[in-house]
């Protein structure tokens, strides 16, 4: 076998290596660090890379013997850049450059964000663009006009808080577990939507940007008037109305951004993809405009190290020795 990419992600708090052929995925493995970072009720930058120091080169060893493969048989080492976590991100950056450099093979440095929209590239049933996608992650929540596999163009974003932390940061509100989305989700099974009143915010609003920090104020209000015994007693109907605002949001402005005709495919990436009530409403609303819906699996939604194989087949590749003194960047707005 020849022309393999050997993946490595590592810009939040899963270490992840993976090895491509092309669309297909070999091997995709990640190592989650959420136990170290429970206890803290969220990620701790420094914990996390030292965390990726020790999981980094195992993980990258037990992804080519998962795909059955030696590095002899890599074509180019491919790791995300960024955005992220800076010292998360030196880590897996640092073990592409030096697996790399000493084979002499390029290195491909790939946009972490175009990553959950590449996961849609993968097989089974690889999605062609034109499409549009719903990047609703920890750190982003956008919509993100995909026209060809090179990139995308951001046609409206989120003004404040990701959709991923305001799931993260009510969840902890909750008094639930980290991480928080599916924590939520879980508790949100046994509860009444309609309970509370939450605010869908950004409806009346013409663009396609986002708002979430209005609805995480209304759920602290709501916990504030019910008091610790009410919350421990509403905490299902309080999850439920939570989601069900948040997923509103969400499926209210794709239906804007379908509304211009445009669009014939739509694709979910990050996180929030992975909840169950999002892809329920998408799907329906998907249906109803008769548009084609793509839902890659749960476990490519979160982060994982085949999205960014998936990018990096599409993305310039760096000579030996030119990315020796490459470095990775924390915010998006560095890498424009
Ligand atoms: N079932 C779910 N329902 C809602 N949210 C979820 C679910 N599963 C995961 N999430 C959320 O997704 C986020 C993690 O997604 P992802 O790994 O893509 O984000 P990230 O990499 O931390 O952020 P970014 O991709 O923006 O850098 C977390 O905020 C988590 O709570
Ligand atoms: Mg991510």
């Amino acid at each position: 076998m020849a022309g393999l990419i050997l993946a490595i992600e590592t810009s939040c708090d899963d270490t992840c290596a993976a090895v491509l052929d092309g669309p297909r995925i070999l091997s995709n493995l990640i190592s989650s660090q959420h136990a170290a970072h429970a206890s803290f009720g969220g990620v701790v930058p420094e914990v996390a890379a030292r965390h990726h120091l020790e999981l980094t080169a195992p993980l990258v060893e037990a992804a080519l013997a998962e795909a059955g493969v030696s590095l002899d048989e890599i074509e180019a080492v491919a790791a995300t850049a960024g955005p992220g976590l800076i010292g998360a991100l030196l880590v897996g950056i640092s073990t592409a450059k030096a697996i790399a450099a000493a084979r002499r093979l390029p290195l491909i440095p790939v946009d972490h964000l175009q990553g959950h929209v590449a996961a849609n590239f993968l097989e089974p049933e690889p999605l062609e663009p034109p499409f549009l996608c719903l990047v609703a992650s920890g750190g982003h929540t956008l919509l993100a006009a995909v026209r060809d596999q090179f990139g995308h163009e951001v046609l409206g974003q989120t003004r404040d808080d990701a959709a991923g932390e305001a799931f993260d940061k009510s969840a902890r509100l909750l008094g639930l577990g980290f991480p928080g989305g599916p924590a939520l989700e879980r508790e949100a099974a046994a509860g009444d939507p309609e309970a509370f009143e939450m605010p869908v915010a950004m409806t009346r609003d013409p663009g396609l940007d986002f708002s979430f920090s209005g609805l995480k104020t209304a759920l602290v209000y709501r916990c504030r008037d019910l008091g610790p015994e009410g919350v421990g007693e509403r905490r299902a109907d309080l999850a439920a109305s939570f989601q069900a605002a948040l997923v509103g949001q969400l499926t209210a402005k794709l239906k804007r951004a379908l509304k211009r005709g445009e669009w014939e495919a739509v694709a979910l990436g990050g996180g929030v993809a992975a909840n169950g009530p999002l892809r329920a409403a998408v799907a329906e609303l998907c249906e109803r405009q008769g548009v084609r819906l793509k839902l890659v699996p749960s476990a490519l939604c979160t982060d994982n190290a085949a999205m960014i194989g998936s990018a990096a087949r599409f993305a310039p590749r760096m000579p030996y020795p030119d990315y020796l003194a490459y470095d990775a960047f924390a915010s998006a707005e560095r890498a424009a």
